[in-house]
C-alpha cells in the first residue's frame, strides 16, 4: 500500500477501506508519511467527504494511536462534555467544576485553538506554570484525588488526532464532519467517560454555519458514541456571536471565574447550567432538568466550584494566586475603547470577525505550533439586541502593539451592524438531541 494511492482513491471521491485507513494513520504516526502528504489527503476528506464506516474506522484507528482507558473505573459518575469550537466559548473552564462540585468527575482531553475559535488548553495555560502535558501516571493520580483533570493528547493519548488537528489547523480543513466527528468521539473513546454531551455549535462563528450541518455533526457524533457503547446526547447551540463578553485566554479565564463565583454574564451562564444539567441527568444525578439547574444554581450561588477549579490549577502546576486575584493573569500592553459610531439597536456581533480578530492580536495561532499570547484579546460591551448610544464603548481591545490594535480596532467595527429598529438577542440553545 502506498500513501499516494490512498490520498489519489479520496481525491477521487472513492470509499477507503479499514486497512488503508489504518494504514494512513501508522503511516502518520510512524513518521512515515509527511506532513505534505498528510495535508493532501485532508483536505481531500474535506472535500470529499467520508461515509459512516470510514468515519468510524477513522475514530477508531485514532483513538488506538495510543493508549485507551476508560475513567469509570477509576472514578465515580464519570461524565465528559466537549464543544465542536466556538469564540469565546469557556464553558469548560466553568462547567467542569461545576458538576466536580455536584458529586461527577470529570477527565478530559482537551484541544488547543483551531482556526477562529479557542481552545480550553491555551486558556488554561493562561495560569502561569499550568501544564497539560500530564503524563497517565500523574493523570490517574489527579483524577483519582480530585475528580477533575484536563489534558492535551500527548504521546500517549490519542497521538494521531494531536498531529492531524495541528495540521488541520494551518490547511483550511477544519470544517469537516467526518473529521471533526472523528477528532472529538476519539479523545472521548480513548479517554472514555460512558456519557456523554456535545456541544455542537452553529451558526457564523462555528465551523458548522447553518442548523442542518450541525443536527448532522450531532447526529454524527451521537452515532458515533452509541455504536461504541457510550451514552451520549447533543445540544445544538448558538455561536452566530461570542458566547459571553470576553475573547481571548486570560480574558476568559476572568470571565470563566466570575462566572464560578455567580457574577458570570446572563447568556454564558445560562449555556453552562443548560450544558452542566444534562451531564448531571445523563449520569443520573437529578430526575429532571430543572431539578438539575435548581442544584447547579445553588452551587454557583455559593462560590463552592472555584475550590474544585484551583485543584485544577493547582494540581496541573498553575498558579492558583490568580484564581484568588485574576490581575495576576497576563496583562496586555495596551488597552483601548472602541467607540460607537452610531446610535441604534446591535443586529450583528460577527463571532468568526470577532475571533480572527482576536487571533490576529496573537490570542490564536495562524502557523502550526506557534506560541499564543494569553494576554491579548477582546472585551465586548455590546451584544446583539443590546441598545448602544453615539460615542458608547461597543468593546475594549487589549493588544501588546499600535498597528495589531489599529487592525483589531477596523475590523471590530465592521463585525458590529447597528439598525435603527429594536432587534431581539438570538436563541442560546436552538435544539437538545438524544
Ligand atoms: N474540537 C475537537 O476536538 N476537534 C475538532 O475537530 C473540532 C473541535
Amino acid at each position: 500500500m502506498l500513501a499516494l494511492d490512498i490520498i489519489a482513491k479520496k481525491r477521487d471521491g472513492l470509499a477507503l477501506s479499514k486497512e488503508e485507513i489504518e494504514f494512513f494513520i501508522q503511516g502518520l504516526m510512524q513518521g512515515e508519511t509527511p506532513d505534505y502528504q498528510v495535508a493532501a489527503w485532508l483536505m481531500a476528506c474535506y472535500l470529499q467527504g467520508m461515509n459512516t464506516e470510514e468515519t468510524a474506522h477513522l475514530t477508531y484507528a485514532m483513538a488506538h494511536s495510543g493508549r485507551t482507558l476508560d475513567v469509570g473505573d477509576i472514578a465515580p459518575l464519570a461524565v465528559d462534555k466537549h464543544s465542536t469550537g466556538g469564540v469565546g466559548d469557556k464553558t469548560t473552564l466553568v462547567v467542569a467544576p461545576l458538576v466536580v462540585a455536584a458529586g461527577l468527575s470529570v477527565a478530559k482531553i482537551s484541544g488547543r485553538g483551531l482556526g477562529f475559535t479557542g481552545g480550553t488548553l491555551d486558556k488554561l495555560e493562561s495560569f502561569p506554570g499550568f501544564t497539560s502535558d500530564l503524563d497517565m501516571s500523574q493523570f490517574l493520580d489527579n483524577f483519582a484525588k480530585y475528580r477533575i483533570v484536563v489534558v492535551a493528547q500527548t504521546p500517549d493519548l490519542v497521538p494521531a488526532d494531536g498531529k492531524l488537528y495541528a495540521l488541520r489547523d494551518v490547511t483550511a480543513t477544519v470544517g469537516s464532519i467526518p473529521l471533526i466527528a472523528s477528532s472529538i468521539m476519539s479523545k472521548k473513546l480513548a479517554v472514555g467517560a460512558r456519557a456523554i454531551v456535545l456541544d455542537v455549535k452553529v451558526g457564523k462563528g462555528a465551523f458548522m454555519k447553518s442548523e442542518s450541518k450541525a443536527i448532522e455533526l450531532a447526529r454524527a457524533m451521537i452515532d458515533l458514541g452509541e455504536s461504541l457503547g457510550r451514552r451520549v446526547m447533543a445540544l445544538i447551540s448558538d455561536m452566530n456571536q461570542p458566547l459571553g463578553y470576553t475573547v481571548g485566554n486570560a480574558l476568559e479565564v476572568k470571565e470563566a471565574i466570575d462566572t464560578l463565583q455567580g457574577a458570570g454574564p446572563a447568556d454564558f451562564t445560562t449555556h453552562c447550567l443548560t450544558v452542566g444539567a444534562q451531564m448531571l441527568l445523563l449520569a443520573e444525578q437529578a430526575k429532571n432538568e430543572q431539578e438539575a439547574q435548581l442544584k447547579l444554581q445553588d452551587i454557583l450561588k455559593s462560590g463552592q466550584a472555584i475550590a474544585n477549579l484551583k485543584d485544577l490549577v493547582g494540581a496541573q502546576g498553575g498558579d492558583t494566586a490568580s484564581i484568588e486575584d485574576p490581575v495576576l493573569l497576563p496583562q496586555a500592553k495596551l488597552v483601548h475603547l472602541v467607540i460607537s459610531p452610531q446610535e441604534g439597536y446591535i443586529s450583528q456581533l460577527d463571532a468568526m470577525e470577532v475571533g480572527l480578530t482576536a487571533v490576529d492580536l496573537g490570542a490564536g495561532r495562524k502557523k502550526k505550533n506557534e506560541p499564543v499570547d494569553h494576554a491579548v484579546g477582546i472585551v465586548l460591551h455590546k451584544k446583539i439586541g443590546d441598545r448602544v448610544e453615539r460615542g458608547e464603548d461597543l468593546a475594549t481591545i487589549h493588544a501588546q502593539n499600535q498597528q495589531a490594535l489599529e487592525r483589531a480596532q477596523g475590523r471590530l467595527l465592521a463585525a458590529y451592524d447597528i439598525q435603527e429598529e429594536p432587534v431581539e438577542p438570538p436563541t442560546l440553545i436552538h435544539h437538545i438531541l438524544r
